[in-house]
């Protein structure tokens, strides 16, 4: 069923988690990446939890190997639940109650080689099927008290189709990012005419990059079934969006709320100090204990 103002409901979200995670070796060995912290819960709460924030209703994780424990952590735990209730840790409880996803709602499947993202996307389609829906990237967190995903959801139910989350980049970074060549710009939303997946900065069409929210309409999997490799000789999502330009509405949203690539080494340990010093529980110490390290 297509709908002309491309504005069904989002319900459904996948989280491709089946990376290798290289750049965190060796602490990536044998745990996912996905599994490290910011703050008190691992990267794939954190996202977790935006989704649902937003009223996602379906998770779809993508794993690989090595990745079970991600599916560990979102499960009922009855025995810890005995031990901190008999201790009477009730605010532990909360924590742990807050990361056990309801039955039935967390749906799995398989990418047997990370082959790239716009692969690992297309690994969901079965579970997907035809309505649109959203992905967040775990490795890219945005701190503000509405989330990445609610803010474009309110995009999307404006402007329908395809939305993505844009940021500035220095001009020097563009080989690292998904670029948007752009028409028409009121300083939140941004047409988008074209899609270019890590170009040289003397070639970049702008300097706004796509971070890791989309929300997309199903027919970008009649593009991904192609499996085109593109940059870095993956499976590029960039790729298959762009092909959507021009028969849909496709559209940015400059979200508000600092950003953290976490997938970046410098930019976890930004994301840490950041979390750390907005929690209500631990911020004061955090700054004190910032203004006391030797450098
Ligand atoms: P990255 O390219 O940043 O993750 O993908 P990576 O490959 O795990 O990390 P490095 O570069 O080796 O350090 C962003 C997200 O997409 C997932 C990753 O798990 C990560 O959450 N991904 C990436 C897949 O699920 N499959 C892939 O083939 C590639």
């Amino acid at each position: 069923m297509t709908d002309k103002n491309f504005k069904r409901p989002i319900r459904k979200a996948i989280f491709p988690v089946a990376g290798l995670g290289t750049r965190f070796l060796p602490a990536t060995k044998a745990m996912p990446k996905e599994m490290l912290p910011i703050n008190d819960r691992p990267l794939i709460q954190h996202v977790y939890e935006e989704a649902r924030d937003a009223g996602i209703e379906e998770f779809i994780f993508v794993t690989g190997r090595q990745k079970e424990m991600l599916e560990e952590h979102f499960d009922h735990q009855p025995e810890l639940m005995e031990i901190l209730k008999a201790r009477g840790k009730h605010d532990m409880v909360a924590k742990v109650q807050d990361c056990q996803m309801p039955e039935g709602k967390l749906f799995l499947t398989r990418q047997a080689q990370p082959l790239g993202l716009g692969h690992a996307i297309w690994c969901a389609r079965r579970l997907i099927g035809d309505e649109p829906f959203a992905i967040l990237l775990p490795d890219d967190l945005v701190l503000h008290e509405k989330g990445c995903l609610s803010q474009m959801i309110e995009a999307y139910n404006e402007h329908g189709g395809n939305v993505v989350a844009v940021k500035d980049v220095p001009r020097e970074e563009t080989n690292k990012y998904g670029i948007l060549d752009i028409d028409g710009d009121d300083g939140k939303h941004v047409g988008i005419k074209g899609l270019v997946e890590k170009p040289k900065p003397e070639e970049a069409p702008s300097t706004l990059s796509i971070i890791g929210r989309y929300i997309l309409q199903p027919e970008v999997f009649d593009h991904l079934k192609a499996f085109e490799k593109g940059a870095g000789n993956e499976i590029q999502l960039t790729d298959s969006m762009a092909k959507l330009i021009g028969d849909q509405p496709f559209s940015g949203l400059r979200f508000d709320g600092q950003h953290f690539d976490c997938g970046s080494r410098l930019g976890f340990i930004s994301a840490n100090v950041s979390y750390g010093l907005a929690d209500k529980n631990i911020g004061n110490d955090v700054r004190e204990m910032l203004k006391t390290q030797k450098v």
